[in-house]
Order: structure tokens, then C-alpha cells, then sequence
């Protein structure tokens, strides 16, 4: 964003009203889906139905070059510093590096803890061998390894063990959760890279409350029902974790970055160790293509640049990604929070306020059910926005069906329909993008994942932002403390807030509503 020249050169191009009608495009190019299409081993991305042309990628292309994008892959890579807030370089990479000295730890640690589960060697504090895992964690250290367990548990494994989540303190889930588990053979592990991430610890204390009360529960060295996977291992020993039972991962891991770390264990238990590998190869592999592949074939690169023509250029402010796969069916929730926590920022890399919009509002769910739910409004409705169609090449008759419905809404999408004197018409026009996965296995789930993580370094890198931290998100859990504190101490009139919200608490808390009669 910092070259003016470029800047205004793609504002031009996006207020010609040529570059907005698809139709016209098609037929000035109808080679657009040869010269907009790009692969990589697991991959097929088709831009062909977006609102570009040539010219306005190669102004991409040189926008990506005066924001030094090869540069800055290179520094990614090269563990020197890319997050200008906490002064530190971002491991992520490191770990799925075979050649680097993390990978092997990382993996170290996490089979020999997989062995000694599976081999029976760690029982729970019931004396009993462990048959499942409940995974404490929320946002980076819940979305991820949910995702990949959900896409990955199709795939039969020697070690697979049932793996269940616990994210949002609500005790109507957790009373579901102690319903549906065997607790007795049950490890439950505390997944927090900070391990002060409030929800996550009371909904450990809880669990452990309930354990407390349950006939034979007894923590002993070498049986154990909980455990730890945390970048703060001083905070899990604090509670009585012992060493054998914490997996650690580096500082340098981003939350919404680490499910290649210790948090992605859950992985392992559910579709064993070949399958974490390979998604590790997966997303390794992905790494070479992004370092190594000229920005014009280059996915993560051209996701990106194309997002930041719609966000800045065209002004559209949200994204949708629709997976077309139940397996899929996390991803949504996956990228939302790595692409608004990650770059919904007001402030650049040196601490100067931008004037330029950054993060779109993400958005999402199982495609063949959005389509029965919002997808009226993208037909009929007089907004465009960008939509990633994801599908997932199977063979099988269901899931053929299934891209088949995708290809459709794509291709309606962009040539509507004219009904004279009809309410049946639309207008067509609508541009996105299909992403093919060329089939379901770790490898190309880890190639997938990569690419939307450099995805969304490439954007911060062209916004000049650190994707790599959140202040943001403090305001709101600080408040929420307070407001506790406050309740539990009657002093909630001492709290400098809104009238519409002293009120909202006095009517969700019993005590205050019977106090104050406002
Ligand atoms: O509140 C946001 C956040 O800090 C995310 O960045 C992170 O993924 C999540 O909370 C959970 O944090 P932790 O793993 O430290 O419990």
C-alpha cells in the first residue's frame, strides 16, 4: 500500500466499470480459465470468475514488489523478526521443517507421549488405560485441531482414540461432555499456549471438581487424568501437572498458527502419528512452493493480493468461504479467526495509525447448507463479495453431487438468469473462486491450511501490519473481569460503564436485580 503510484493505478481500475462486468471480461478472454488457474501438488485454484483482467494482476504484481513480499517471505523464513510487537520471529514454519532442529523435537515429544498412552503405560487417575481425550483449549488452541481431527478421522490409524472439545465455559456443553464420555478413560488435557486464558481454566477446574467427586479417583505418579500442552509450562506445574504429563511448544508458535505444535495433538490421537506427518509434509510442502514460486503462480500469494483488490479497491468488506465437504466444516470458523484476529488491525508495523481498511468480516459454513440458508442473498441481493468455494475430488456418487451443486452455484453466481416480468430473475455478475482439493488426505489438508496462513502473512505484509498479535481481543476479557470482581464485591456502581449495560447486568444477575430496582 505504500507505493502512490500503484495505489492510484489499481483505484482506476477498479472504478472502470469493464473490470466489474464479467461478461464483457469473458469475452475480451475466453482463455481466462487457462491464464487464471493454478496448482500445486494437492491443489487446483481457479480465479477465472473473479472481477480481473491482466492488467489489473500485473498491478498486483507490482504492488506485492513495492511492499518487498519476496523480501519479507524470505525474513519469514529465515527466523528474523516479523512480529514488530513482541520483537520475535514466527516458528510455525520451523515445525514442519524435517530439516529443522524443532520439527524433530516437536515430534519427539509428541509420539513418545502418543506411545506411552497407547501402549498403556499412562493410565488415568482411575487406574484405567486411556480410550479417549477431551481437549480444553479455545480459539488457536481448539479451531485447528478440531478442523483436522474432523477432516482427518476417516483415515483408519493403528492409535486412533476418540478425541472430544471443551471451548466455551457453558456448563450445558460440559454436562453434555461428562454424558458422552467414558470419564474413567479419559485424559483430559489443558490446551493453552498462555495457560491464563480464563475460559480454558474454568472449565478445567470444573472438570477436575467433578473427577474429585467420583469413586477411585486418585492421582498418583504414572496415572494421571490430566494433562497439559502450553507454552507456559511454570503456569501448568503450578497446578500440579507433572512434567511427564506436558507437552511444551515455543513462544514463538502464534496461537491461531500452532496446530503443527504440541496443539495438535489431538490430531495424533485421533488419526495417528503417519497422518500428522504427512500433514506436516503437506504443509512443508506448501512452504517451498510459497518461498520458491514466482508471485504470478504463487496460491497464497494470489489469494491474498486478490483479496486486497477487493477489500481496498473495490471496497467490498466481507469474505465468504464455503466448503463443500462435511469434513471441511470447521474451516470457516478456522480462517475467521486467522484472518480477522490476525489482520483485523488500525496500526502499522512502526505504530502510525493507516487510513486503509484491513480485515474483511470472514464468514461461513457447509456449503450445501448455506445454500439452503443465505445463499438467496447472494443471487438477488445487490452486494458482491469475494467467496472461496472449496470441494473436495472423491469419486464417490454422494460427493460427486456434492461438486457438482458447487460448480453450479459458481457458475450461476456469475451468469444469472433473465426472466422477463419475473421475480425468478438474477442478475448474475457475482464474482469467486474454486478451490479444488485434488482429494482428502493429511498431505493436502496441511498443503490447505499453509496456504491460507501465507495467505494472510502476504496481506499483512502488503498492509504493513503484524499479523502475529491481538491486542485487541484484551478490552473485552479485562471488562468481563471486572465486571465480575465488581458483582462479586456489590460495587458494581463503582464501574465506569454505560447505563445499557449496568442495566443488561442487573437484569442476568439475581442478586443485583434484587437490590437495584432501576
Ligand atoms: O483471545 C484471543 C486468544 O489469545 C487467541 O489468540 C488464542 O488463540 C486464544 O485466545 C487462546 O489462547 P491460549 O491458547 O493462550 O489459551
Amino acid at each position: 500500500m505504500r507505493d502512490p503510484s500503484i495505489n492510484r493505478l489499481l483505484t482506476e481500475a477498479a472504478a472502470s466499470p469493464h473490470i466489474r462486468n464479467l461478461h464483457k471480461l469473458w469475452s475480451d478472454n475466453p482463455e481466462r480459465h487457462r491464464q487464471f488457474t493454478l496448482e500445486t501438488q494437492s491443489l487446483y485454484l481457479d480465479l477465472s470468475k473473479n472481477w480481473i483482467d491482466r492488467d489489473v494482476i500485473s498491478l498486483l504484481h507490482q504492488l506485492a514488489d513495492s511492499c518487498r513480499l519476496q523480501q519479507a517471505i524470505t525474513k519469514l523464513f529465515n527466523g528474523e523478526v516479523v512480529n514488530s510487537t513482541e520483537q520475535s520471529a514466527a516458528g510455525h514454519t520451523t515445525l514442519r521443517d524435517p530439516n529443522h532442529r524443532n520439527y524433530q523435537n516437536n515430534l519427539k515429544a509428541m509420539f513418545s507421549l502418543t506411545d506411552r498412552i497407547t501402549d498403556g503405560d499412562i493410565k488415568t487417575a482411575f487406574g484405567k488405560p486411556v480410550k479417549q481425550w477431551v481437549n480444553i483449549g479455545i480459539g488457536g488452541s481448539y479451531l485447528g485441531p478440531r478442523l483436522v481431527v474432523e477432516a482427518l478421522t476417516e483415515l483408519q490409524s493403528e492409535s486412533r482414540i476418540p478425541v472430544y472439545f471443551a471451548a466455551s465455559v457453558d456448563d450445558s456443553l460440559i454436562n453434555q461432555l461428562f454424558q458422552t464420555i467414558d470419564i474413567e478413560h479419559c485424559l483430559f488435557c489443558i490446551s493453552s499456549k498462555s495457560f491464563g486464558t480464563v475460559e480454558t481454566l474454568m472449565n478445567a477446574r470444573a472438570i477436575e471438581q467433578k473427577l474429585k467427586t467420583l469413586p477411585g479417583y486418585e492421582p498418583q505418579p504414572g496415572q494421571s487424568s490430566l494433562m497439559a500442552i502450553t507454552a507456559n509450562t511454570e503456569k501448568a506445574r503450578q497446578i500440579g501437572i507433572s512434567d511427564d504429563m506436558i507437552l511444551a511448544f515455543d513462544d514463538s508458535i502464534g496461537g491461531r498458527f500452532s496446530l503443527w505444535s504440541a496443539i495438535g495433538f489431538p490430531i495424533v490421537m485421533a488419526a495417528g502419528k503417519q497422518a500428522f506427518t504427512d500433514l506436516l509434509a503437506g504443509a512443508h510442502q506448501m512452504d517451498q512452493h510459497y518461498r520458491q514460486t514466482p508471485v504470478d503462480k504463487n496460491l497464497p500469494a494470489m489469494m491474498a493480493l486478490l483479496a486486497i483488490w477487493y477489500r481496498n479497491y473495490m471496497e467490498l468488506s466481507a469474505y465468504g468461504c464455503l466448503p463443500y465437504d462435511a469434513r471441511l466444516r470447521c474451516l470457516p470458523q478456522w480462517l475467521q479467526q486467522l484472518m480477522m484476529e490476525s489482520t483485523g488491525k488500525m496500526h502499522n508495523n512502526s505504530g502510525g495509525v493507516i487510513d486503509y481498511p484491513t480485515s474483511p468480516w470472514v464468514f461461513g459454513d457447509h456449503g450445501q447448507l448455506s445454500q439452503h440458508a443465505f445463499f438467496q442473498a447472494f443471487h438477488q441481493g445487490l452486494d458482491a463479495l469475494p467467496l472461496d468455494f472449496i470441494g473436495v475430488i472423491d469419486g464417490s456418487p454422494n460427493q460427486q453431487f456434492l461438486l457438482y451443486n458447487m460448480l453450479a452455484q459458481g457458475a450461476a453466481l456469475m451468469k444469472g438468469q433473465k426472466e422477463d416480468n419475473s421475480m425468478a430473475g438474477c442478475p448474475g455478475n457475482k464474482p469467486s473462486t474454486t478451490l479444488l482439493m485434488k482429494r482428502m488426505d493429511a498431505k493436502a489438508m496441511g498443503e490447505l491450511l499453509a496456504m491460507y496462513e501465507h495467505m494472510i502473512y502476504t496481506q499483512s505484509v502488503i498492509w504493513d501490519i503484524n499479523c502475529f498479535d491481538q491486542p485487541g481481543v484484551e478490552l473485552g476479557k479485562t471488562l468481563a473481569r471486572d465486571i465480575q470482581d465488581y458483582v462479586s464485591n456489590d460495587s458494581l456502581n463503582q464501574l465506569d460503564l454505560d447505563p445499557s449495560t449496568l442495566s443488561l447486568i442487573n437484569q442476568v444477575n439475581p442478586t443485583t436485580k434484587e437490590s437495584n430496582h432501576d
